[in-house]
């Protein structure tokens, strides 16, 4: 099977497996989209079949579960089960600081969710998504198609004010009509080429109404599992540690939760 696969799926596929080992019995798992996090999906049916690892796992798309489904993996909602001790999942970029562009697949929303109700995030990903600064790759925008066209406005003025360039957000679309998420939204691809800071566009996207949610995961990724074509892989860990990471996110200045301390 090795010979059939493209150099970028075999790097793929290494990250994948690498990333079953930290699996272990009895853990309930975000389950990523995308074709990375496919394999994932695979090896962890293998697993169940082979071994009789029991998990249970919170599907981030549809297509995510009905793989999951299909390879014979307990399928929970994350209204059953509100915490998840561990989410698994690709990404379009990610960078030293292991802060990520996701949305590619246009699940970016479920995908945030998931990986915030996690203990711990870990990113499975080819070597070409690793990059010195974010925003080579389109940054995906989901917006409610409410009034789509005055939030694509304010996304390109928020994005110009920042410097970046302003004119350049297309509409995702699938064939004719637009790009329709899970959860019925459309996306906004945001073709910035570099962002310098992350963080002040994260703040003022988040801050658009219409805008549901961006494809900037920041703080959020504890591990990056990352295959090479010849199924080498290497980690990549986050300074401090899952929960370090996590409180350090919630004391620092861009605690959304600071106003309530005092
Ligand atoms: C899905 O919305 C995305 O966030 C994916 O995780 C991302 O696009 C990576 O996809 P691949 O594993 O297919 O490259």
């Amino acid at each position: 099977m090795t010979e059939d696969l493209s150099p970028g799926d075999r790097a793929k596929r290494a990250a994948a497996r690498r990333a079953c080992d930290f699996v272990e019995d009895g853990m309930t798992l975000g389950l990523g989209t995308g074709s990375t996090a496919a394999w994932l999906v695979r090896h962890l049916g293998e697993r169940v079949a082979h071994e009789g690892l029991r998990i249970r796992g919170v599907p981030t798309s549809r297509r995510t579960a009905e793989l999951a489904r299909e390879v014979g993996i307990e399928i929970v909602t994350l209204d059953e089960v509100p915490r998840l001790d561990l989410t698994i999942d690709g990404a379009d970029e990610f960078d030293g600081a292991l802060n990520l562009i996701k949305g590619g697949g246009g699940a970016l929303l479920r995908e945030k969710i998931v990986a915030s109700a996690s203990d711990r995030m870990i990113v499975i990903a080819d070597a070409s998504k690793e990059v010195a600064r974010l925003g080579a790759f389109p940054l995906p925008v989901e917006v409610v198609p409410f009034g789509r066209h005055s939030t694509r406005r304010l996304v390109e003025e928020c994005v110009s004010a920042l410097d970046l360039p302003g004119d350049n957000v297309t509409l995702r679309m699938d064939g004719d009509v637009p790009f329709l998420t899970d959860e019925g939204n459309h996306i906004l691809d945001l073709h910035l080429g570099q962002i310098g800071d992350p963080r002040p566009l994260a703040r003022a996207l988040g801050e658009i109404a219409g805008v549901v949610e961006h494809g900037l995961f920041l703080d959020l990724c504890d591990t990056v599992v990352m295959g090479h074509p010849d199924e080498r892989v290497e980690l990549r860990e986050g300074g401090s540690g899952p929960k370090g990471r996590r409180r350090s996110v919630r004391r620092g200045r861009d605690n959304i939760f600071s106003d309530l301390d005092e």
